[in-house]
């Protein structure tokens, strides 16, 4: 699609998948902290974002502009689109670029791996050109802890194997990438590449009025509890409970999603430091696991719901214990997560409460 000339010479960070859950969240945030001499270009072909009918802004990029009274610059492009994108970059001032745009289910990615690859793979092979050929080498890109495959030690540092025994095709999608992007750094010293390896995403904006929203039956563990919570399913499954945890119950390192944009921030600040280049693989976590039972827990205290709940069998792929190691997100980027179990809960059931079907009314 031939995106409009609504371009500005202003310095921009483009945002690719900036319609989704932890994009839009990022965009709100630098929006938040950036001052008026930045614009923010998204670009996102809708795929896992709403858009309402007669609207040109999806509606978590409306609801952005409206909670920040600020302008921002969106097309409904696909990266995979050479041309589209390249009048992207013809049109803005593009400085740096954060990628998000990727398809993210892990069991769906399993029956269609080719389509994985080719939005996950080419999508981020087109845009590493197209940045290329406009003279843009620096990135932050959206990775994920799944790079590490079965952790051999936890908490997990960055120095970890990534790429052994990787059992889903989007995993490897995020693995391949990052080699990608290490040789692309190697092949020319002017890149800047930080890949940020997310833990577990969850929570919303404290205003409630943007929040994950998945299409279909949730996959993840609290999209699935809030939507109990709500009335939107009737009970949740529980993966097993006969692992070596706490108590029996999968363990992982949940995130606020606001930490999470907050350190997309400060990656990009590196991009200002004197003697800053190359590639950088960075954890963002908080370096604390709770089971699945705690969460359940946490959830039921903050909402003053119940969440009915029943054990099944272990799910197939799934690791018993997985958390961070996030001392060189401290070091490199001055960045730690600060919020807790209790405004992930709460933020995240502001957001379910207020709107039960999610982005669409
Ligand atoms: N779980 C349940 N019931 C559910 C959903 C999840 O008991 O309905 C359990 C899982 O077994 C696991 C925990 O809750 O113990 C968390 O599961 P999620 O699906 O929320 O998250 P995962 O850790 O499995 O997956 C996440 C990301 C993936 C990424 C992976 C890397 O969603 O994108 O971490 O480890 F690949």
């Amino acid at each position: 699609m031939k995106p409009e000339t609504n371009g500005s010479k202003m310095p921009s960070i483009l945002v690719t998948g900036g319609a989704g859950y932890v994009g839009s969240h990022t965009v709100l945030t630098l929006l938040e902290r950036q001052g008026t001499d930045i614009d923010i270009v998204v670009v996102d072909n809708l795929s896992n974002a709403y858009r309402a009918q007669g609207q040109k802004q999806p509606e978590p990029i409306r609801i952005i502009e409206e909670l920040t009274d600020k302008t921002i610059h969106f097309y409904d492009v696909d990266i995979r689109d050479k041309d589209g994108l390249s009048k992207i970059f013809e049109h803005h001032d593009i400085e740096s670029v954060i990628h998000f745009a990727a398809l993210k289910a892990v069991g769906e990615s399993v029956q269609k791996p080719l389509e994985y690859y080719q939005a996950n793979i080419t999508g981020t092979c087109t845009l590493l050109e197209v940045m290329r050929n406009f003279g843009v080498y620096k990135l932050v890109y959206s990775s994920s802890c799944t790079v590490y495959g079965e952790p051999e030690n936890l908490p997990i540092n960055e120095g970890h194997p990534t790429g052994r025994g990787l059992t889903s095709p989007y995993g490897k999608s995020k693995y391949f990438c990052e080699e990608i992007m290490k040789d692309v750094c190697r092949s020319d010293p002017k890149w800047m590449i930080v890949s940020l390896r997310y833990f577990n995403p969850v929570g919303a904006h404290r205003s409630g009025r943007i929040g994950e929203d998945p299409s279909g039956i949730p996959n993840n563990l609290m999209p699935y509890i809030s939507q109990v919570a709500v009335g939107r399913l009737k009970e949740l499954q529980v993966f097993g409970n006969d692992y070596a945890t706490v108590d029996g119950t999968g363990v992982r390192d949940y995130i606020h999603v606001q930490d999470l944009a907050e350190g997309h921030v400060k990656a990009v600040k590196l991009f200002h430091q004197p003697g800053f280049g190359g590639f950088h693989a960075v954890n963002l976590g908080t370096g604390t696991g709770y089971s699945v039972l705690q969460m359940i827990a946490a959830f039921e205290q903050v909402s003053g719901r119940q969440i009915p709940y029943k054990i099944v069998g272990r799910r197939e792929g799934d690791i018993a214990e997985n958390y961070a190691d996030v001392s060189l997100s401290q070091r490199l980027l001055g960045w730690r997560a600060t919020r807790t179990l209790e405004d992930m809960c709460a933020d995240t059931w502001r957001w379910q409460h207020n709107n039960p079907n999610g982005f669409k009314k």
